[in-house]
């Protein structure tokens, strides 16, 4: 199964990708994960990405999409589920080229439509382990121990561009930006809107439901 991630900054993608590949067995291919962790190792790439990322801006695409495209040729388990990537026109048009050249097209674009106020509750709570990326909110969904992950016992720490000024400017940039993606694959009938509202928990027992209708899934799965 080969799953696409689209919505706002805050919609849940990274949080509905995380369980989706610890239940399912997809692999995870995070756009904005990988580019932190450039940053971070401060190679070229990160070196390049970090002045854009701060300000809230799209990193150019020829530098993504080479990484994400680096990584889908790698080992995919029971498929993939792509988050935050992609994230123009441009981006979209040279995965359906490498997806056509390995005849692995996208079975499902999902829309995580969320409301203007879930997004911002969510993103001044958010906090996420230096170390494997794993997600916490302060409310929703906190760690057992405060500042340490569950997962690995990383620090946790809270984002460089979830400061309230760099969230205005990712959600202009999703405006113009990414949203247009949504006109381009419902004219590809694989856009499947669904309620970035709900709990992690609950859109996870719809998303079974869909897979499942849609026949991505064994009935007894999920
Ligand atoms: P990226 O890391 O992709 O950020 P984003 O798209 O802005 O998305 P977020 O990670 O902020 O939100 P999310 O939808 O994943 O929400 P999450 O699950 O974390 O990109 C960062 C930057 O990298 C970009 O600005 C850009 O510069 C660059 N970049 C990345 N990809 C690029 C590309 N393709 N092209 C060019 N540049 C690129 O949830 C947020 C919080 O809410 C968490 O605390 C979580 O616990 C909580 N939460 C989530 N869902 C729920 C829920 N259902 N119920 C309750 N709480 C929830």
């Amino acid at each position: 199964m080969r799953l696409i991630l689209l919505g706002p900054p805050g919609a849940g993608k990274g949080s509905q990708a995380q369980v989706l590949s610890e239940r399912l067995g997809l692999t995870h291919i995070a756009s904005g994960d990988l580019l932190r962790h450039a940053v971070r190792a401060k190679s070229p790439l990160g070196l390049q990405a970090e002045q854009y990322m701060s300000r809230g801006e799209l990193v150019p695409d020829r530098l993504v999409t080479q990484m994400v495209l680096e990584h889908l040729a790698g080992p995919r388990g029971a498929g993939v589920v792509l988050d935050g990537f992609p994230r123009t026109q441009a981006q979209a048009v040279e995965l359906d080229h490498a997806l056509d050249r390995a005849r692995a097209p996208i079975d499902l674009v999902l829309y995580l439509r969320t409301s203007h106020e879930m997004i911002v509750r969510r993103l001044a709570g958010r906090w996420i382990c230096r170390s494997c990326d794993a997600n916490y909110h302060t409310t929703n969904l906190p760690p057992k121990r405060a500042g340490i992950c569950d997962r690995c016992g990383g620090p946790l720490e809270q984002r460089e561009d979830d400061r309230p000024d760099t969230i205005r400017q990712r959600l202009r940039v999703y405006e113009t930006q990414t949203a247009p993606l949504l006109t381009y694959y419902r004219d590809r009938g694989v856009l499947h809107e669904v309620n970035g509202d709900l709990s992690v928990e609950a859109l996870f027992r719809e998303l079974g439901q869909l897979f499942r209708h849609k026949r991505l899934l064994p009935e007894a799965a999920g």
